[in-house]
C-alpha cells in the first residue's frame, strides 16, 4: 500500500478525542491544544493527538500526525540528551511519552536562523521591534542570518495567542529568574546548533523552532516537544538558494505550509476558522510522514490498527 493511501486510511478515524475516563488512572486530565495529558506528582503520560493547531486555534486533524510528531520529538531528545537534559522517560505507545513533570517557565524560546513566518510577518507590520533584537538593514523574506537569534513569547492560556517578547520584559516583569533565562537561552542555542547540524546531515534546513523549559528539582530541563514539524520549520536545503534567490517561496516540510493554505483563504486565527479539505489534510500528513522519514532515515508506517484502541489496550486498566 502506498504511504498516502495508508494515511488515508485515517481520515475518518483520526485520533482526535479519548475517552478519559478509561486513562484517568494514570493521573489528573488535562487537555491541551494537541496532547491529552495525564498529571500525577512527578511524571506526566503526554498522549499526541492528530490534532492540527494554527495560530493558536484547533482547525483540523492530520491522519497520523500524532504518532509522527511523537516519534521524530523522542529521537530528537534522544539525539540532545548529552547537551541538554530532557523530561523524557519512556516511550510505551507510539503516540506516547511519559515524561518527567517539571515547572514550565511561562516562555517559549523561539530560535531562528532565518527571516520568515511570523517575525518576517512582524517585520513587514513594523512590529518586530517588541523582541529587542537586532537585525541587519535591508533584510529579505527568508535570509539567514549569520547566528540564530531568540524571540521569546508569552505562553499563553487556552484560547489566547502567545504574545511576542523581550528578554528585558520577561526580566522586568520577574517572570523567570535572570541565571534561569541565561541558562535557558544558552541551551536553546546548543540544542539548535545540535538540530541544525542533524538536519544538514539529512539535507534540510532547521529554519527556526520552539523550546519549552521546565525546572524540575531546581535542574532546568527541556520540556514539551523539541525539532518536530509542529515546533519548527524546515526547508530542503539543495533548493535554498536559487529559491531565495529567485524570490520563491522555500520548499517546506513543516506546517507552515497549511499557515499558508489558511492565509491564501483569508484566515489569520481571528473569526470562524475554514473548512479544510480531505486533499489538504492528506497533503500535510505526507509531508509529515516524510520528514519522519529524511530526519529519522527510515519511512513512517501508518498503523493497521485504530489509535484509540491501541492506546486503551497499552495504558489501560
Ligand atoms: N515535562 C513537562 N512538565 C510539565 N508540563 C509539560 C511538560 N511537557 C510539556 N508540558 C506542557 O504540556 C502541554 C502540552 O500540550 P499541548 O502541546 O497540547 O499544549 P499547547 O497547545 O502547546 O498549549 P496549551 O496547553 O496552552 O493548549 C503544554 O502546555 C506544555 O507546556
Ligand atoms: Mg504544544
Amino acid at each position: 500500500m502506498s504511504l498516502r493511501d495508508g494515511l488515508a486510511r485515517h481520515l475518518r478515524s483520526h485520533f482526535v478525542d479519548l475517552d478519559t475516563d478509561r486513562l484517568a488512572h494514570l493521573g489528573t486530565h488535562r487537555r491541551g491544544k494537541v496532547r491529552e495529558l495525564f498529571v500525577g506528582d512527578d511524571e506526566i503520560w503526554m498522549i499526541t493527538t492528530d490534532r492540527l493547531s494554527a495560530f493558536d486555534v484547533v482547525l483540523t486533524s492530520i491522519p497520523c500526525k500524532g504518532a509522527i510528531l511523537n516519534a521524530i520529538a523522542v529521537a530528537a531528545f534522544e539525539a540532545t540528551a548529552d547537551i541538554c537534559p530532557n523530561h523524557l522517560l519512556e516511550v510505551p505507545h507510539p503516540n506516547v511519552m511519559r515524561v518527567r513533570r517539571a515547572d514550565p517557565l511561562p516562555i517559549e524560546v523561539v530560535v531562528r536562523r532565518y527571516v520568515t513566518g511570523s517575525l518576517w510577518r512582524d517585520l513587514e507590520a513594523g512590529r518586530a521591534g517588541v523582541y529587542e533584537v537586532p537585525l541587519p538593514a535591508g533584510i529579505r523574506r527568508d535570509q539567514r542570518l549569520d547566528q540564530p537569534i531568540i524571540t521569546p513569547s508569552t505562553k499563553a492560556e487556552v484560547g489566547i495567542h502567545d504574545e511576542p517578547i523581550s528578554r528585558r520584559v520577561i526580566l522586568e516583569q520577574g517572570m523567570v529568574e535572570e541565571a534561569v533565562l541565561d541558562r535557558a537561552f544558552e541551551l536553546a542555542l546548543a540544542l539548535f546548533a545540535r538540530g541544525e547540524a542533524l538536519a544538514a546531515e539529512r539535507g534540510l534546513i532547521l529554519v527556526d523552532t520552539k523550546y519549552e523549559f521546565g525546572l524540575v528539582d531546581g535542574e532546568l530541563i527541556v520540556i514539551d516537544e523539541i525539532h518536530t514539524a509542529d515546533s519548527s520549520r524546515y526547508w530542503e536545503a539543495s533548493e535554498y538558494e536559487a529559491r531565495f534567490a529567485a524570490g520563491e517561496s522555500q520548499k517546506m516540510l513543516d506546517k507552515e505550509n497549511i499557515r499558508q493554505w489558511l492565509i491564501g483563504v483569508g484566515y489569520q486565527g481571528e473569526g470562524t476558522p475554514p473548512e479544510i479539505p480531505d486533499a489538504v489534510r492528506l497533503d500535510l500528513a505526507e509531508t509529515y510522514a516524510r520528514l519522519h522519514e529524511r530526519l529519522l532515515g527510515r519511512p513512517f508506517v501508518p498503523p493497521a490498527e485504530d489509535v484509540r484502541e491501541s492506546l486503551y489496550t497499552v495504558l489501560g486498566r
